[in-house]
This record gives structure tokens, C-alpha cells and sequence, in this order.
């Protein structure tokens, strides 16, 4: 894995986006990232991008104007990122990328990445058994994503979560695997 590798961290819109602070901390403190942030506007329903920044060395983008170097943020951040973290990952995101629709920074910028992306789903059961929720998930990892092995309500203690995050200390382990294997 390189040394303080790059890490473009696509924030969605599930009720997990509660803990995002938590998983940022885990991510620079096991991989010494540095780290931009995307948001889709759902996110940025449940929490500001005013509030993130101050958790990262980087900026925070929200959709795909210029910002600070970034002329066209979608593409150059793909030249920039060693990898795209997608944390919390709703059904809604994961659809949009399986069917590679570019309706957001997050979607856009994944569509132009040739960096590894990674997928950390957060949804409700129902959401989560659902066929096409599924169908979804299995095209990403043809398309050649990864996306984390999927938690069941048992394993996680909560009844209503089915594609739930794993421990911050987990997710970002499973980051640092991938990175260590796509740099060999
Ligand atoms: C309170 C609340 C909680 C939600 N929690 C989730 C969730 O955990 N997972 C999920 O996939 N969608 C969840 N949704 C629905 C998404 O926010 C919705 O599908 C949205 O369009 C996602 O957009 P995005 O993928 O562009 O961020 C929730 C919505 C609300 C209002």
C-alpha cells in the first residue's frame, strides 16, 4: 500500500451517515489518509457538508462545480483518488452505479474511476432482501467493485438493518486489504 494514500470517501444518503464521523477517524488513523469528501444531496439532507469538513484535511464537494483545484471535481478526482470508499452505501447509490447512471458527484465521479471503489451498504432489512437490491449488488461485483460481505440482522444484534456497517475498526481494515492488493 503507498504511503498516505488518497482516499475519496462517497458519503450517501442512509440513516448510518449518523456515524460517519466515527468511520472517518477509523480510516485516517489505520491507513494515515488524506481524504476529499462527495456527498450526494441526500446526504447532505441528514448532515451539512459545513459539519464534515472539519473532520478532514481535504474539502468537501456536493456536486460537480469547480472547487479549489479541481476544475471538473468528477474526473480529476478519479486522477487524484487511490481509492473511493463508499460509506454508508444506500440501495439508492448502489442502483444508480449498477446501472451507470451519472445523476450526482458520487455516481459521476465512480463512473469515470479506474481506482478501486468500495462499497459499505447501510439499509433497512426490507430494502436489503429485496431482489433487485441484490441483483444490484451482484452486477457491481461483476462490474468488478467491491462491495463488503453483506452483515445479517443476527451478526449485527439489529433487527431492522440488513446491509449494516460493519465496526469502524472492520471497514476500514477491509479498505487497507484492498489497497494493500491493488498496489502488489
Ligand atoms: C430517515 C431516513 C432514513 C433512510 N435510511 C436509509 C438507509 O439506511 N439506507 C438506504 O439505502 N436508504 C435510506 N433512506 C432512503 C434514501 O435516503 C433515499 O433512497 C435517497 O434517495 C438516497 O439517495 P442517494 O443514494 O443519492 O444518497 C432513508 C431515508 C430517510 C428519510
Amino acid at each position: 500500500m503507498v504511503k498516505s494514500p488518497k482516499i475519496l470517501l462517497g458519503v450517501t444518503g442512509s440513516i448510518n451517515i449518523a456515524t460517519i464521523f466515527v468511520y472517518i477517524s477509523a480510516l485516517q488513523s489505520e491507513l494515515q489518509c488524506r481524504m476529499h469528501i462527495m456527498m450526494t444531496p441526500a446526504a447532505q439532507s441528514f448532515i451539512p457538508a459545513s459539519t464534515l469538513i472539519h473532520s478532514i484535511d481535504g474539502d468537501v464537494f456536493v456536486d460537480l462545480s469547480a472547487k479549489g483545484d479541481f476544475k471538473m471535481p468528477h474526473v480529476e478526482l478519479t486522477h487524484w483518488a487511490d481509492a473511493i470508499v463508499v460509506l454508508p452505501a444506500s440501495a439508492n447509490t448502489i442502483a444508480k452505479v449498477a446501472h451507470g447512471f451519472a445523476q450526482d458527484i458520487v455516481s459521476s465521479t465512480i463512473l469515470c474511476a479506474n481506482s478501486p471503489v468500495i462499497f459499505l451498504p447501510s439499509m433497512y432489512l426490507g430494502m436489503w432482501h429485496k431482489p433487485s437490491v441484490k441483483r444490484n449488488i451482484n452486477q457491481l461485483r461483476e462490474d468488478g467493485y467491491h462491495v463488503y460481505p453483506a452483515l445479517d440482522a443476527t451478526s449485527t444484534g439489529n433487527e431492522r438493518m440488513g446491509g449494516a456497517l460493519p465496526a469502524p475498526q472492520t471497514a476500514a481494515s477491509y479498505v487497507k486489504q484492498i489497497l494493500t492488493k491493488s498496489s502488489d
